[in-house]
């Protein structure tokens, strides 16, 4: 484990929560978010309990929170039953909300439309008869792979409804991508588009359904439900394939939920590790919806009144606990966003925050960049021309946000006035883990402060002792909380290796970040993965997936694959490639580097193009044969190498490693 920092977080700048903001905030001041951690800290099961039993509805109560008897494989609320759907949607039918607006769905075009908690409700009961009378059940696993639509959350939560287990595949990912992940997943079914729409462009889906089940093994998947968004011409199996509408046509809008187990898999996320394969990260029912809720109102002091706005996609988890699950469970009306920050220009995320007065935005900080530089170029699309006066509270999320980028979050779109979110959480946790609470916790900009309420993070070094405040270490969570990843499907032992390792006593949850603590303060501040992960936009990708992708070209060796940190995306991929023919040069190097980059997209899917792609002779190794990506590290940066590369069994080979092709 390498990559912690002992460098304290150098920041001053200390910016405290309005009054006015505290005031009528859930937690209101220090005060009351140091309540809510004693309460945890003095009755840990207690405190969960009650949060489960208030925010949650129960079909049938549990009487057991947290049984440890199997740990790392932990089991929250065990006996008791409820429905995910049913809480996101019936609920919000009997509590008054049913004419309220759930989605205003903001197509690419700029057309809106508003969907009620009732039409949703019927939509998704629709559905979910649908998917019944095909004959999916509860346990059964199906694959959405779909763009940002109303249908996409729908689809989601006609699965929960049922009890069915989805997968949601980020549609910018691969055929060859999403066959894996039917196969890994043994999926009955796949939901789909025709074609998704963005930034004025048509970009096929279904197309690539067709191509992933052609390149067999899929054969446990029997439907292939089609949304047909477009109307673009795509090709239809007989017996395989159906239109969505078809689908739903004649079904009745009444569907009763399918009480499940509080441990029932609602979901499994895939995403990268350190090793060439995606996870299947395996959340619960009861527990992960607990947390979606409730930092839905803690983290973003969600009320009634609020326009909310999150801006990911429904293919990483923060669409999933923040778009699909989370808003719907507290009620909340909330912007869909089909297209992308930079069309029709780059000042579309201010206009639609405008048009539909948006007063929570969660976004990542590569778009913030993205459109500060955009700004830079084309003053016209600047926050300043919007008007952004309905925003109460901004959000960050994915990656480290720079000082730089926060100051200019806050100050220029949020007028100095909304208090900033900047959270930090995982596909594996399920929801946010450290943030401020916006009426309570003085940010600091680039720290995430401070963990919520009853998550008991902390830095330690690598045999598991606790680092001093101001050293960096690696970042554990000590106790099990109840939105924890549960297992990753197909493979516990990977789930345990993975997260609780040995070496840190087994019981400690391992987030895979390095992190130090404000020796003054306690603020956390994450400094990195500590493994051979990479963040490209806010995107995670794993370097030995890309690795692999690479090999399995004909014309490849051998690469290794690093992260560039980068002024927009907040890292970059740069391969170090080794041909089995003479290394290339000059026009040649660039159409091969081409070639490679779209061989990549194919194989994993264009967000895991490299950058940059390097050719040499070899790759620097140890005498044993160790790649020594530490100074490749060095190399992408175009840095010069300081470190003894005497262990170096080639150390002239650094020299050609410094040329970009
Ligand atoms: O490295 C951390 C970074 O994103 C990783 C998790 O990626 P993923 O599972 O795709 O989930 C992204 C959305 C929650 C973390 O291990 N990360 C996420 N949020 C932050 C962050 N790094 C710094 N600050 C954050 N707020």
């Amino acid at each position: 484990m390498s990559g912690t920092t002992t460098q304290g977080p150098q920041e001053t700048r200390i910016f405290a929560p309005s009054a006015a903001f505290a005031a009528q905030a859930a937690v209101s001041g220090m005060d009351a978010y140091n309540a809510l951690c004693a309460e945890a800290a003095a009755d840990y099961e207690g405190f969960w309990a009650r949060l489960a039993k208030e925010h949650l509805d129960w079909q049938t109560p549990f009487t057991r929170t947290l049984n440890e008897d199997n740990a790392p494989f932990y089991q929250w609320f065990e006996d008791g039953k409820l429905n995910v759907s049913y809480n996101c949607l019936d609920r919000n039918l009997q509590n008054g909300n049913a004419d309220k607006t759930a989605i205003i769905f903001e197509a690419d075009d700029g057309t809106a439309t508003h969907v009620s908690y009732r039409q949703l409700h019927e939509k998704v009961c629709k559905f979910a008869n649908g998917l019944k009378a095909r004959g999916i059940k509860k346990g059964d696993r199906v694959i959405i792979y779909m763009s940002m639509s109303v249908e996409g959350v729908a689809a989601m939560q006609a699965c929960a409804r049922i009890g069915a287990t989805h997968s949601v595949v980020f549609g910018g990912f691969s055929a060859k991508s999403l066959q894996e992940r039917i196969i890994d997943a043994g999926a009955v079914a796949v939901i789909t588009a025709d074609e998704q729409l963005r930034g004025g462009k048509r970009l096929p889906l279904k197309a690539i359904v067709d191509e992933a089940l052609a390149l067999g093994g899929c054969d446990s998947v029997k439907d292939v439900i089609v949304y047909r968004r477009t109307g673009g011409d795509i090709a239809f199996k007989a017996g395989r394939d159906l239109w969505l509408h078809e689908l739903v046509d004649g079904q009745s809008a009444a569907c009763e939920p399918e009480w499940v187990e509080a441990e029932h898999p609602l979901f499994i996320l895939y995403t990268s590790g350190s090793t060439g394969t995606p996870k299947g990260v395996q959340h619960a029912s009861g527990g992960y919806l607990l947390w979606a809720a409730l930092t839905m109102k803690w983290s973003f002091d969600i009320k009634p009144s609020d326009v909310y706005w999150c801006t990911a996609d429904i293919g990483w988890v923060t669409g999933h606990s923040y778009i699909a699950y989370g808003p719907t469970a507290v009620g909340a009306t909330q912007v869909v966003f089909e297209g992308i920050p930079t069309y029709p220009h780059a000042g579309r995320f201010w206009e639609t925050v405008a048009k539909h007065k948006v007063s929570i935005f969660y976004t990542a900080p590569t778009a913030i960049r993205s459109l500060i530089k955009a700004s830079d170029v084309d003053p016209k699309v600047h926050p300043k021309n919007f008007d952004l006066s309905s925003l109460r509270l901004l959000g960050s999320v994915g990656e480290p946000i720079n000082p730089e980028a926060w100051m200019w979050y806050y100050t220029q779109v949020g007028g100095e006035k909304c208090p900033i979110v900047d959270t930090f959480w995982q596909t594996e946790t399920g929801g946010h883990m450290i943030t401020p609470l916006p009426g309570a916790t003085p940010m600091v900009p680039g720290s995430c402060t401070l963990p919520l309420p009853g998550i008991m993070t902390a830095i330690v070094d690598e045999s598991g002792q606790d680092v001093p405040n101001g050293q960096g270490g690696i970042l554990v969570v000590k106790r099990p909380w109840p939105s924890m990843i549960r297992t990753i499907w197909n493979n516990p032992e990977r789930f345990k290796t993975s997260y609780f390792p040995e070496e840190l006593g087994g019981k400690m949850y391992l987030a895979g970040d390095g992190a130090i603590r404000n020796k003054d303060t306690g603020y956390f501040t994450i400094t990195g993965r500590i493994d051979d992960v990479l963040n490209v936009s806010g995107h995670r990708m794993g370097t030995m997936e890309i690795e692999s992708a690479l090999v399995a070209n004909p014309l490849v060796a051998e690469a290794a694959v690093v992260g560039k940190p980068d002024d927009t995306t907040g890292e970059s991929i740069c391969a170090f490639v080794v041909l089995k023919q003479a290394r290339p040069t000059g026009d040649e190097a660039k159409k091969l580097a081409l070639e490679l980059r779209n061989w990549v997209a194919k194989e994993i899917g264009p967000i895991a193009k490299p950058k940059e792609i390097r050719f040499g002779d070899n790759l620097p190794k140890t005498r044993s044969g160790k790649i020594m990506r530490r100074l490749l590290r060095v190399l992408a940066k175009g840095e010069s190498i300081t470190q003894d590369v005497s262990t170096l069994e080639n150390p002239a080979i650094l020299e050609q490693l410094k040329e970009t092709s």
